[in-house]
C-alpha cells in the first residue's frame, strides 16, 4: 500500500500481488476459450477498467484487437429508463468479431446488460464479459459474467482502477474505502 493514500482506506481486500496472479490465470482461461475461434477484440470500459484491461491483454496468448468505450454512469433519474449513454464509442466495427468486454466491477448489472445488447445488435460474432470484481448481491439486471477475477462483498471499493469521485484509481490494492472519508466528502 502506498503510504500517502493510507488515510482513506478502511482495509485492503485484495493485495496487488494476488490481483496480478489472478489476472494471469484469467489470461490463460481466455486464451483457451478463444484458441480456435477467430478474431478477438477486447473492449475496455473506461475509466475503471484501464488497469485490469492492460494487465489482462498482456496475459492473453493470442493476437487481440484493443478498443475502448466510455459510458455514462446513471444517477437516480435515469434508473427507471434503464438506458446507458455512450460517451465514447468503439473505433472499429465489431461485426463478425468475438468481443470480450472488460469491466472493473459488475454491480446492478445494468451497464453490461445494455452494452451486450448494443454489441449483439451490431452483429458481433460473440459477446462475453470479463470483470475484475463481481458484487453479486447487488444484481438487479441479468447478466452472464463469463470471467470473474474476484467476488466482493457489498462495500464501496476503490483501487486498481476503481474510483470514488475520480480519486484512488492508482491505489495499487483493491480496498474498502473508509466510511468517514466518504461521508466527509459529501
Ligand atoms: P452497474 O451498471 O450497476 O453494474 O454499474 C457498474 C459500474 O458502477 C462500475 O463500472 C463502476 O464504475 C461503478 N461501481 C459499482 N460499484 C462500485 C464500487 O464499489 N466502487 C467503485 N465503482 C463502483
Ligand atoms: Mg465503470
Amino acid at each position: 500500500m502506498k503510504s500517502n493514500l493510507n488515510d482513506a482506506i478502511e482495509k485492503v481486500l485484495i493485495p496487488r500481488s494476488e490481483i496480478e496472479k489472478r489476472i494471469a490465470e484469467l489470461g490463460k482461461e481466455i486464451t483457451e476459450e478463444y484458441k480456435d475461434k477467430g478474431e478477438l477484440v477486447v473492449v475496455g470500459i473506461l475509466r475503471g477498467a484501464a488497469m485490469f484491461m492492460s494487465n489482462l491483454a498482456l496475459s492473453i496468448d493470442k493476437n487481440v484487437g484493443i478498443d475502448f468505450m466510455s459510458v455514462s454512469s446513471y444517477g437516480q433519474s435515469s434508473e427507471s429508463s434503464g438506458t446507458v449513454r455512450i460517451l465514447k464509442d468503439l473505433e472499429e466495427d465489431v461485426s463478425g468479431k468475438n468481443i470480450l468486454i472488460v469491466e472493473d466491477i459488475v454491480d446492478s448489472g445494468r451497464t453490461l446488460n445494455y452494452l451486450i445488447k448494443i454489441l449483439q445488435d451490431r452483429d458481433a460474432k460473440s459477446v462475453k464479459i470479463a470483470t475484475l470484481l463481481d458484487k453479486e448481491d447487488r444484481r438487479t439486471s441479468y447478466v452472464k459474467v463469463d470471467f470473474v477475477g474476484f467476488k466482493v462483498p457489498n462495500e464501496f471499493i476503490v483501487g486498481y482502477g476503481l474510483d470514488y469521485a475520480q480519486k484512488f484509481r492508482n491505489v495499487e490494492d483493491i480496498c474498502v474505502l473508509k466510511k468517514s472519508f466518504y461521508e466527509k466528502e459529501i
